[in-house]
């Protein structure tokens, strides 16, 4: 049967890749944007019956479930919400002001939280549905510079991982994306924030913008992949509860899982032990 996708920031990068799949696979579309123009542009030939343009910037929580609202009003259900709006802020922890770690929140964690509250009622009621929230490999694993963009993302991941133990029974799955290095507009000047203070001691290292914007144009994956195998993901009676996407991603994050398992292993003496004779 065809599904109806509600997708944050679909006017590029992933969310594109992401809903051209969708679209490709025979289901239909809410394309969500904060620019409704940038988004119509991405999708010239789509047959109106099959896609819905709607204006949403994730971190109004009265925009979100505005936007639920219509999508309902125009597909009657949501299959599949995929979070996936999301900026970086990058550079050293010390460098960011606190007002920009709140901003980095408001998106990349509270328009998380804003859809999935406006959204689980719907599903509830359908009884079913699938939730992909895109974390990153930030997500999982401490990256230089990446101290707020990773939080906001093992932010997303503790909450996807607690949600989806209490609204399994109302047959609603949820799966968290773990990508790599993928082609968008992520990097771009445009797009990421550096941190906005000098700290001299950081200076002989270099800037962030010096270490990551080398990488903005020469990413290795494809969005439209990503797209292909979160279509497959969404048909899946057992879906993952983790995805990790790219083989970048899957080298990063592997060494990183078993050195956690080495460690616990090797301090397991010193953890246990810890029941109190009260
Ligand atoms: N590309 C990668 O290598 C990579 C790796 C790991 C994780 N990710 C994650 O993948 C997701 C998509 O990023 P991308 O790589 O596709 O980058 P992108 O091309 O820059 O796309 C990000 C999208 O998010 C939208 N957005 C940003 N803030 C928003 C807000 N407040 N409300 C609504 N939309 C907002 C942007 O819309 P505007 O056009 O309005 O700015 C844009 O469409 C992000 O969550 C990112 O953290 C990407």
């Amino acid at each position: 049967m065809s599904k109806v996708w509600f997708i944050t920031g679909a006017g590029s990068g992933l969310g594109t890749g992401i809903a051209q799949a969708a679209l490709r696979g025979g289901d239909r579309v809410v394309a969500t944007g904060r620019n409704l123009e940038k988004v119509r542009n991405v999708y010239p030939d789509v047959a109106q019956e099959n896609i819905a343009f709607v204006q949403l910037d994730v971190a109004n929580e009265a925009q979100a479930k505005a936007a639920v609202d219509e999508a309902m009003k125009r597909f009657g259900r949501i299959d599949v919400l995929v979070n996936n709006a999301g900026y970086s802020l990058l550079g050293n922890f010390e460098q960011m002001t606190t007002a920009e770690i709140q901003q980095q929140f408001a998106t990349n964690f509270y328009g998380v939280v804003h859809l999935m509250h406006a959204v689980l009622p719907v599903m509830r009621r359908q009884r079913s549905g699938h939730i992909i929230n895109i974390s990153s490999v930030a997500g999982v694993v401490g990256l230089k510079h990446c101290a707020a963009y990773g939080a906001t993302k093992f932010a997303v991941e503790g909450l996807s991982l607690s949600v989806a133990t209490e609204v399994e029974q109302f047959g609603i799955k949820i799966t968290v994306v773990e990508p790599g290095f993928f082609r968008t507009d992520l990097l771009d000047a445009q797009n990421v924030r550096w941190v906005s203070k000098v700290v001299e001691d950081y200076a002989a290292e270099g800037t962030a913008e010096d270490m990551w914007s080398k990488y903005s144009g020469t990413q290795p994956n494809d969005p439209a992949k990503l797209g292909e195998a979160l279509v497959k993901i969404a048909t899946m009676q057992h879906p993952p509860k983790i995805f990790a996407a790219g083989s970048d991603a899957l080298s990063t994050i592997t060494p990183a899982i078993e050195e956690r398992l080495q460690d616990m292993r090797v301090h397991e003496t010193l953890s246990k032990g810890m029941e109190g004779s009260f």
